[in-house]
């Protein structure tokens, strides 16, 4: 696996190659990660992985600082894959006049869901995925369905600004107990990592409960709040056309539940998908 340090480094690389699937990341890797490289692979002949703590989508208070940076150990993850290349830039050589007066403004769907409690976050997302897509120019990018809101905004800018790329969606990678693996999922006490999977087995009483005809939102999601409240997870849900994600009607046929949940320090979050 090639390490590569520089755009310049990075462009020349991808210019000796023909097809190239790209996975973006913030490093701490774990199998949900390695979920998408192996959709990669699929994509691809050449798999590109980028490890990049991005300072732009964190807010004030947030834990940029704190965010668990494990080098050593997400290379031996993505060689033990057959990773072809990491681009593990510098700040100075992503942020090359250090501050970024250009941006990518999502739409007003920016400020709702997780948008609401992180002003400016998927600025910052877009931002930078904008710039990974201009210098390592894949041909396709894999994105975690367990960042439901990312995927969609990055989806309307590949469309919206006609970027030559292919957006792949992977399902959410889970521990055995079904919480949603998580680089943040390292900050819970054992307590807390004792009842963060109450979170996706909730949703999926939701999901089976709709399934089975129960069209009574409200008191599911009660249901839901209650035992989640119980066991220390204070819960916000919005279910939403799973396309737009725009607020749901009664008998959507596509629907996604979201969740996010403060459990101690982290806010976890997670989702289904309801087709009937
Ligand atoms: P990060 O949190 O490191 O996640 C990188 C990619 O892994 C994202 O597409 C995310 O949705 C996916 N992912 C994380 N946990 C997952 C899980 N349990 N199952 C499936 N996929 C999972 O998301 C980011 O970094 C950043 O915002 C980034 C896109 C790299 C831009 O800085």
């Amino acid at each position: 696996m090639e390490i590569i340090r520089t755009v310049e480094d990075m462009r020349a690389w991808r210019r000796a190659v023909s097809k190239v699937a790209l996975v973006p990341t913030m490093g701490n890797l774990h199998e949900g990660h390695l979920a998408l490289v192996a959709a990669a692979h699929q994509q691809a002949d050449k798999v590109v992985v980028s490890i990049f703590v991005n300072r732009l989508q964190f807010g004030q208070g947030e834990d940029f600082d704190a965010y668990p940076r494990t080098f050593e150990a997400d290379c031996e993850k993505l060689r033990a894959v057959s990773v072809d290349a990491l681009f593990f830039p510098t700040e100075a050589e992503l942020y090359p006049r250090v501050k970024q007066d250009f941006n990518v403004e999502p739409p007003h769907i920016q400020n709702e869901l997780c948008g609401m409690f992180r002003p400016g976050h998927f600025r910052g997302v877009a931002t930078v995925v904008c710039k990974l897509f201009n210098i390592v120019q894949p041909d396709a990018a894999c994105f975690g369905k367990k960042d439901y809101q990312q995927l969609h905004i990055i989806k309307a800018m590949v469309e919206d600004l006609n970027l030559p790329v292919k957006v792949v969606p992977v399902d959410i990678g889970r521990a055995e107990d079904g919480l949603a693996l998580s680089s943040r999922n390292g900050y819970l006490t054992a307590e807390e990592r004792a009842a963060a999977p109450r979170l996706y087995r909730n949703l999926t009483v939701m999901r089976d409960s709709l399934l089975a005809g129960n069209n009574d939102y409200a008191a599911l999601e009660a249901a839901a709040r209650a035992d989640l409240e119980q066991a220390g997870l204070s819960i916000m849900w919005k279910s939403a056309r799973a396309d737009t994600l725009e607020i749901a009607h009664a008998g959507e046929k596509h629907l996604i539940i979201l969740a996010a949940a403060r459990l101690g320090k982290p806010r976890l979050i997670d989702n289904i998908e309801v087709n009937r």
